[in-house]
């Protein structure tokens, strides 16, 4: 066998792995699910699981991608096999695959979004008014070639970053952007903490109110945690599996959730500072940060600057995080289907593409195609968050915690006696349970 190329060292790793993380999840899904459910109570239920069930998931996803040595389907076969199970165990590596594919199709829609309104910020556009705001949003979501061209663009710069390769490609890309994004990301809290209302926003997240909490805040949170974390998509075993043998995978994994953790709060204190000290809702919905705050740079000194800052940052944190979707099943195709790291790139690409355009569409000329009352784009992110994402987590859950054999798990994830025990508990039993909640509450078993 061949060596397999890896990440230049465990940092590096971690840096990836956060940059897949940190996406639109933190800044564009967080706030607004947070700002629809309470805050501080989903804020809290929301980390409580990250930490339980989130962290468990992202060692067993580590392990499997750096036992198998593969592409999420060979890595999942080869891990089964080893323990001498059936390979049909590659099924978990092949949903994965399919379903970041999918995922990638919307995502870079949405992404195409921001590219937009980066672009309409640096060429001074004003949203001065709430309507025009509103209106400059519906305008968007009625121009097919406009939302086309803007899913195009940011596609293209996707599948650039995947064809130059694992390190020069990938690493390179997020060691550039990462860091990019933290300093953006630190300038705007400041932003937001010298002319917005921090005070206001850290009493609506952090100011815990028991009472507040009630099942649907409870599953959002958890289903908020694999999205954010990048689960059950086979994201995070592909890039384990570029991951160096002898690196702690507890110790990575404990990094990537930490500093998830960290950039979505700190999203969420700069966005609702920046809400709050407009006098704006912070329960406004999917249109949060591309209605609300186009609004509030159109007030602030500086505005311009500062509202295309915000959306290249934006951009960024979707770029490395889009990457990552991509990478699974180009993966699949250099090592199984013998292309060329480009043309699989390409061909992976092109599949997503052609399914944003038709997401691109369900905003206005197929918006009356309906499947269960959804039209495409809300049916590709339903089956995807509630059905494929929880799905998949459950299986990789019941397959390092009860089919891989224990001291193949013992061997890779190198932890004291009590810690694997741990481990072992959540996987078997934790993690299984809360994931089967989230689902039957999702299929509409438990409304
Ligand atoms: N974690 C990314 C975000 O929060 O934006 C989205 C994502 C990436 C989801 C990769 C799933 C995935 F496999």
């Amino acid at each position: 066998m061949t060596e397999r190329i890896t990440w230049t060292s465990r940092w590096a790793f971690i840096l990836v792995t956060i940059g897949s993380s940190v996406g639109l999840g933190n800044i564009w899904r967080f706030p607004y699910i947070a700002g629809t459910q309470g805050g501080s109570a989903f804020v809290v239920i929301y980390l409580f699981f990250v930490l339980l069930v989130g962290i468990p998931l992202l060692m067993a996803e580590i392990m499997i991608g750096r036992r198998g040595r593969g592409n999420p389907a060979d890595a999942a076969r080869n891990t089964a096999t080893e323990s001498g199970r059936s390979p049909w165990w590659s099924l978990i590596g092949w949903t994965g695959m399919i379903g970041a594919l999918v995922i990638l199709g919307y995502y870079s829609v949405v992404a195409g979004w921001i590219v937009d309104y980066f672009w309409k910020m640096l060429i001074g556009m004003r949203f001065d008014s709430q309507e025009v705001a509103v209106a400059g949003f519906a305008a968007l979501q009625a121009n097919p070639i406009e939302l086309i061209l803007c899913h195009s663009i940011f596609m293209a710069l996707t599948v650039a970053v995947i064809a130059r390769g694992v390190v020069s490609g990938i690493e390179r890309a997020n060691r550039i952007m990462m860091p990019a994004l933290f300093l953006l990301l630190l300038l705007l809290t400041l932003w937001g903490g010298i002319v917005g209302d921090m005070k206001q926003a850290a009493h609506f997240m952090f100011d815990f109110k028991p009472g507040d909490i009630n099942r649907e805040v409870v599953l959002s949170a958890l289903g908020h945690s694999f999205f954010s974390l990048s689960l059950g998509m086979g994201v995070i075993i592909v890039y384990g599996s570029y991951f160096k043998r002898g690196s702690s995978i507890a110790f990575a994994s404990v990094w990537v959730a930490l500093a998830g953790i960290m950039v979505g709060l700190l999203a969420g204190l700069a966005i609702f500072s920046l809400t709050f000290g407009y006098g704006l809702e912070p329960d406004s919905g999917a249109g949060l940060i591309l209605q609300t705050l186009p609004l509030t740079f159109a007030h602030m000194p500086g505005g311009r600057i500062f509202g295309s800052l915000f959306f290249l940052l934006v951009i960024f944190a979707a770029w490395t995080s889009a990457v990552s979707l991509l990478e699974p099943f180009t993966a699949w195709l250099v090592e199984r289907a013998g292309l060329t790291r480009a043309k699989a790139a390409l061909s992976a690409g092109l599949f997503s593409w052609l399914l944003g355009i038709g997401v691109c569409f369900s905003f206005n000329i197929w918006s009356e195609y309906r499947w269960f009352e959804k039209n495409l784009f809300e049916l590709l992110d339903f089956w995807s968050t509630s059905i494929a994402m929880p799905l998949n987590g459950l299986a990789v859950a019941f397959f390092v915690g009860w089919v891989v054999r224990r001291h193949v798990a013992r061997d890779e994830i190198a932890l004291s006696d009590r810690m694997f025990k741990v481990w072992q508990v959540v996987l078997r039993y934790l993690a299984p349970l809360a994931i089967l909640l989230i689902f039957a509450h999702s299929l509409g078993l438990l409304a």
